[in-house]
């Protein structure tokens, strides 16, 4: 029986929370720092998901036996290490790669180096730092408009930027590597513009053997038909209906496979999630980018579609014997919607009563920016609560999270009407 300490406090982490609350092998959970709706489910915890202190501390006096890591930043900065390199906390697992592991998603230029030396496919790049600026604009000539520049280091997924013209591309390079992302963008990612839908496929690995997870789509622009600017997504279809069997297929034998090869061959620990960042051109699966984490609001429709025991399978992770568990998928259609804060992605105000939560009927909630003040539940983030359904078809499950996006009423509220628009 687990004694589980889940990190992050957003929709993805009460979609986990939710997935793991339903398992037989869960005796206590515990969130930190949680929201409002993981303190429905688990027991919230005050601590910063990046406060291994802090965790250590915790994670001893509660008789934590499985600590599951949500977001990037922990991971990127070695919370595996601090476990397997202190010999009071060695034994417990903590299911996310090694620091080693995480700069696939913490470094662009790692990701992109790793890629070519597995030929997985992917766009084709320079890197680019103050050294060779010179080269990197004899590229940027080289490529056809737009221009996609990346900022190597986590950015806050704001790092990526495409330029139409090539004479604000090459400004734009200069001021990264002038330090406009700070020490993230010290090295630039100069890539080949690909065209083509994308979708995310998300991976469970114990480093040797692997599950592939529901693939899903994300809808990140704040606007209709994919418009205006980015934000941490504002809703997500599950399953894909372009991701068939032969483009999953060629997924698994062209880019999940040598991707679990690679990590072996070159020694790094890697127990956790791989989330994969795909766009099909012609037919074909490239990866845009890998994440070492589960995606948001991805989580909050693959958790809905996975009907076998989750803290089974990350048993099997922590355990390395993945092999042997089953993973069932439900076949029904998951859909999301994400209710957010007026203003978001821009300025937006907080602490805004949320009313309507119990009479919710026929959607799941998960709570990505709320919190509890005066016992009422107010909002507290841009992104505010995500509503995901079950439907026989995608129609039939937006029907629900759509009746409900209309039954929870807070001030400013706003939500994109057009989730799973560009699908069959
Ligand atoms: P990333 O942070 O790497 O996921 O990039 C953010 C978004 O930028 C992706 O979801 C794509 O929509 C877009 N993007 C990134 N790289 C490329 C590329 N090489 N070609 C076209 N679009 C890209
Ligand atoms: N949905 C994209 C991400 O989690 O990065």
């Amino acid at each position: 029986m687990y004694n589980i300490l889940l990190l992050g406090s957003g929709g993805r982490e009460h979609a986990l929370a939710w997935k793991i609350n339903q398992s037989s092998k869960l005796n206590r959970l515990y969130i930190a720092p949680g929201n409002a709706g993981t303190a429905e489910i688990g027991t919230n915890v005050s601590i910063s998901a990046t406060d291994f202190e802090a965790i250590k501390d915790f994670v001893l006096k509660n008789e934590i036996n499985m600590v599951v890591v949500g977001p990037e930043d922990p991971l990127v900065k070695g919370i595996y290490n601090f476990f397997r390199e202190d010999t009071s906390l060695n034994h417990i697992p903590v299911i996310g790669p090694s620091k080693e592991g995480a700069q696939l998603e913490g470094s662009k230029d790692f990701a992109k180096q790793f890629m070519k030396r597995y030929h997985i496919p992917t766009a084709q790049y320079l890197s680019v730092t103050k050294e060779n600026i010179a080269e990197g604009i004899d590229f940027l000539h080289s490529l056809p408009a737009p221009y996609v520049l990346k900022a190597d280091g986590l950015a806050a997924g704001k790092g990526v930027l495409i330029i139409d013209n090539l004479a604000k591309a090459e400004e734009e390079l200069k001021t990264m590597l002038d330090g406009s992302f700070g020490k993230a963008s010290e090295t630039v990612v100069i890539e080949q513009f690909l065209s083509g839908i994308e979708c995310s496929v998300f991976v469970l690995t114990d480093g040797k053997d692997y599950k592939i997870l529901p693939e899903a789509k994300d809808y990140k622009r704040i606007g209709e038909g994919d418009t205006g600017l980015n934000t941490g997504g504002m809703g997500a279809v599950s399953p894909v209906s372009f991701a068939n069997e032969e483009f999953m297929k060629k997924v698994e034998e062209r880019i999940v496979v040598p991707t679990i090869k690679g990590l072996q061959q070159e020694n790094i620990d890697y127990k956790g999630f791989i989330f994969l960042g795909l766009i099909k051109v012609d037919g074909e699966p490239m990866v845009i980018e890998y994440n070492c984490r589960m995606g948001d609001p991805e989580t909050e429709v693959v958790m809905l579609r996975i009907d076998s025991d989750l803290v089974d399978l990350l048993e099997g992770v922590a355990e390395g014997n993945l092999k042997s568990r089953e993973l069932k998928i439900d076949s029904r259609t998951a859909v999301t919607v994400m209710l957010v804060s007026a203003g978001y992605p821009g300025d937006y105000e907080k602490g805004k009563l949320i009313e309507g939560l119990n009479i919710v009927e026929g959607s799941i909630l998960f709570h990505a920016g709320t919190s509890i003040s005066d016992s009422s539940c107010v909002t507290s983030g841009g992104r505010v609560i995500a509503v995901s359904s079950y439907g026989k078809d995608k129609a039939e499950a937006l029907q629900f999270s759509y009746a409900n996006a209309k039954v929870i009423r807070f001030d400013g509220k706003n939500y994109r009407k057009d989730i799973g628009f560009d699908l069959l």
